[in-house]
């Protein structure tokens, strides 16, 4: 098969790419779009500053173009993200009592969750919750962690499932890559705990915004992948160039394979030229469209 989207539906899974509206004028950038992904992730386009920028003021404008490319050509959409610390607008951010920021919480959810209903297969429901480094389950500082506690990302599942009961619901997060680091085990804890108490969640996503891929990978995606949950590699993108990103991308695609729970792979962008991360060239496609080894790597793998 031809093409990324293509060969990964022979193991059941699809790969993603993250798109952004703006950018959906560009022949070459759809070509490519629509030529090797099965799956889309709106870039920036559902984040609580463009989805709600002023209170119960919704604008899906660049998020239902994304969607309605995606549904044409038939590719999943992963809805990304109901809430996060970053790209919270000011107003969310200065509310001042615990029961409003939960009245704003669950309203948002209820409206984009509800906006995307039947649409979104999954959604990051909480996205970068927990602070880098330890100790294990330190949850970072924001405004839902001050006012609810760490309890706000149990709501946060809770109200999700009530507002799409059809979507699987992730936690999504970087630096949980590693099986041995702190934050990693912090979320190991939390989806353990949730499994065991019957709080919604189906999914973890691994962001994997790499420069070095973790030699414990697989196995990280496995032990997640054994609390009952699915894996999805959310935001991949590998710095580098040649055989050395190559064969990063062909460890990351044969660490996924390996794990029958690792449902699909996104790639945080669809070429290097509009990456967010550009300078590191981390992307599958030059700024040309151009296929790079890396590109043939994760095709043969797959
Ligand atoms: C990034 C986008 O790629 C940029 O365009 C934007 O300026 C900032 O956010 N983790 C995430 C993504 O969950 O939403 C971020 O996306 C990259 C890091």
């Amino acid at each position: 098969v031809g093409n990324l989207g293509g060969a990964a539906a022979q193991g059941g899974r699809y790969y993603g790419a993250a798109v952004a509206a703006g950018r959906l004028g560009e022949a070459a950038y759809v070509a490519a779009l629509d030529q090797e992904f099965s799956a889309v992730t709106p870039e920036n386009e559902m984040k609580w500053d463009a989805t709600e920028p002023s209170r119960n003021a919704f604008s899906y404008g660049g998020a239902d173009q994304i969607v309605n490319h995606a549904v044409a050509k038939g590719m999943k959409v992963r809805g990304h993200t109901l809430v996060w610390h970053s790209q919270l607008p000011g107003w969310v951010q200065n509310l001042g009592s615990a029961t409003e920021v939960r009245s704003v919480m669950d309203n948002h959810i209820a409206n984009v969750a509800g906006h995307y209903k039947g649409k979104v297969f999954a959604w990051d429901v909480v996205n970068e919750a927990f602070a880098d480094g330890g100790p294990v389950g330190t949850l970072r500082s924001s405004v839902f962690q001050q006012k609810l506690g760490n309890g706000f990302i149990e709501e946060a599942f809770r109200a999700a499932r009530v507002a799409d009961p059809g979507a699987k619901l992730c936690y999504n997060d970087y630096n949980i890559d590693d099986a041995n680091a702190a934050k990693t085990q912090g979320v190991y804890n939390m989806v353990r705990d949730f499994k065991n108490r019957g709080v919604p969640i189906d999914c973890v996503g691994l962001q994997s915004h790499f420069g070095q891929v973790p030699g414990n990978y697989q196995q990280n995606i496995a032990q997640f992948a054994a609390l009952g949950v699915d894996v999805q590699i959310t935001e991949l993108d590998i710095s580098g160039s040649g055989t050395a990103q190559a064969d990063a991308y062909r460890s990351v695609t044969r660490a996924c394979l390996a794990v029958a729970r690792c449902t699909g792979i996104t790639t945080w962008g669809v070429t290097d030229k509009y990456s967010w991360r550009a300078s590191d060239t981390p992307l599958l496609l030059d700024g040309n469209y151009g296929k790079k080894a890396a590109y043939y790597a994760v095709l043969d793998t797959l």
